[in-house]
């Protein structure tokens, strides 16, 4: 099989190379996946995949997530297919676009179990700012001490839609079907393969059992932790580039881009089967 990868930091990330013809090749996916669990994000340069070619490779990982909820911004250009962009004609609740500038992981609110590989192709870029950073929560949490690791596998979280945008609006603000959103996750998921990550980002509200300000201030001690560069890469997009990550182990952001910027990207999502523990 004709890959490359080409590791970014010595914790995470890595530059794909192949052709779209190898990606529907039979044993790629399970490549593909394997490379995933070790490097947290992947980026494909210049893939240039359309829509269908997008939701085909996604079929190969697995189940697609659909968007059945009348998503503002999804089903537009595809079935399946939610376009990200702050644009207010295309998307009217773009407050939530607003909030994927913080760190966040994808559908963690949600009642279904959260997706465990996003997928991205950038369709128009922002001339400044619009990069998506990713951090490696695995790494992160195995470099903190024993002592610490065994407070924090202790704790539960739950998160919020409202606290995924309490910078831009607030709970009374929002459409009362995404303000009343919440879910409660360990704070530490143990994955398939032994390693633990953290369940983290701004729709983090509150520790349960614990008093909220003691609580958020571990939350945000531990995204600060998991910002330093060793766990950290920053992608600058190009139009045609495809990424994809582990939803579950990697956090992720945007770099800010302006609301006129026309920055546009497609995301899938292969669905989530079993809750997180
Ligand atoms: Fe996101």
């Amino acid at each position: 099989m004709d890959i490359k990868v080409e590791p970014i930091k010595p914790l995470l990330g890595a530059v794909v190379r192949c052709d779209k013809a190898t990606m529907f090749e039979p044993g790629f996916a399970e490549k593909i996946k394997e490379v995933l669990r070790d490097r947290g994000a992947l980026v494909f340069p210049q893939l240039n995949f359309t829509d269908q070619e997008q939701l085909a490779f996604t079929d190969t990982l697995g189940d697609r997530l659909n968007f059945t909820n009348n998503v503002p911004g999804s089903d537009l250009s595809a079935k399946d297919v939610y376009t990200i962009t702050l644009d207010k004609d295309v998307n009217n609740e773009n407050e939530y676009v607003w909030g994927s500038m913080y760190w966040h992981q994808d559908g963690i609110t949600s009642a279904i179990p959260p997706s465990p590989i996003t997928l991205l192709s950038c369709k128009s870029k922002a001339e400044q700012g619009g990069q998506t950073e990713f951090s490696n929560t695995a790494a992160a949490f195995e470099a903190l001490s024993p002592e610490e690791q065994a407070k924090l596998e202790k704790l539960r979280v739950i998160h919020t839609t409202a606290a995924a945008v309490r910078e831009i609006k607030s709970r009374d603000q929002l459409n009362p079907q995404r303000a009343s959103m919440e879910h409660e996750h360990p704070l530490v998921w143990t994955r398939p393969d032994g390693r633990k990550a953290l369940i983290l980002g701004c729709h983090a509200d509150y520790i349960v059992g614990m008093d909220k300000v003691a609580g958020r201030l571990i939350i945000n001690r531990l995204l600060e932790w998991c910002s330093r560069p060793e766990f950290t890469i920053r992608h600058q997009w190009t139009v045609g580039d495809f990424a994809m990550w582990d939803n579950c182990t990697m956090l992720h952001r945007a770099v800010p881009y302006a609301e006129d910027s026309g920055r546009r990207m497609h995301r899938t999502s292969v669905a989530g089967a079993v809750e997180l523990a």
